[in-house]
């Protein structure tokens, strides 16, 4: 038995808070009776749950890592054709990107149909670690690698404390290779800090995600979570509430 937000929640037709408002909007039903109380356990296999009148599709979650190739589109559907993360993952689940990396971006991504889990993961409360390497163009100096750590202010707000360290020089190229590890993820984050210290990314991979790795992988391959790693995220989303 399950409670019954969550169930919508996994079904991936909205976070657990919506789907509360769901139910108590009276948009629910349970075997065709209309529920408006959260307190209410179902049993996945044998209710019929149906949100606006439309059955829960419930599928078995499913969880994988991509090593996302750069020149593919994190998304579940593109109307131009155009190569998608979904395309490099075989199952018949209606998978989906957890977030999101650029086009040109290559790297660690997740894909999953379990709605509850990709929100969760997503929610900017839980700052999930993520590891970039970045060659950018030019070679920063110390001092500016230090106000990226600290903090630098974008359009949309100061970013927060962050590491930084280069890796390498170029001299000869002007280029450098620098870690980034980040807690937030917004919109191309990593790309507009490096504008913003005026040594633009040149090439962008994501090599880390919480306690996650490329290990072993090449560009475009892939492999399943092992269910203590699921575990290990849903962890981080509910023992690390700000
Ligand atoms: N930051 C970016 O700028 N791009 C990505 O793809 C991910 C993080």
């Amino acid at each position: 038995m399950e409670r019954l937000q969550k169930v919508i929640a996994q079904a991936g037709v909205a976070s657990r808070r919506k789907a509360e408002e769901l139910i108590t909007a009276g948009r629910v039903t349970v075997n065709g009776k209309k529920v408006t109380e959260l307190g209410v356990k179902v049993t996945p296999v044998k209710d019929k749950v149906e949100v606006d009148g439309v059955p829960l599709d419930r599928e078995e979650p499913v969880y994988y890592l991509l090593y996302k190739p750069s020149g593919v589109i994190s998304a579940a559907k593109d109307d131009k054709n155009r190569q998608i993360v979904t395309d490099y993952v075989e199952t018949d689940k209606r998978i989906y990107p957890v977030g999101r990396l650029d086009y040109d971006t290559s790297g660690l991504i997740l894909l999953t149909n379990d709605g509850e889990f990709a929100n969760a993961l997503m929610h900017p409360r839980y700052n999930i670690e993520k590891e970039y390497i970045a060659k950018v163009k030019g070679i920063p100096e110390r001092e500016l690698i230090k106000k990226m750590e600290a903090g630098l202010r974008l359009e949309d707000g100061k970013t927060a404390p962050a590491k930084a360290k280069i890796m390498s020089i170029d001299k000869r190229k002007q280029t450098a290779i620098v870690r980034l590890i980040i807690h937030e993820g917004r919109n191309r984050q990593v790309r507009r800090m490096f504008e913003a210290i005026g040594h633009p990314v040149m090439k962008l991979k994501r090599e880390r995600y919480a306690h996650l790795t490329l290990e072993q992988l090449k560009p475009g391959g892939g492999r399943p979570l092992k269910p203590f790693e699921v575990k290990q995220l849903r962890e981080l989303t509910v023992t690390k509430p700000s």
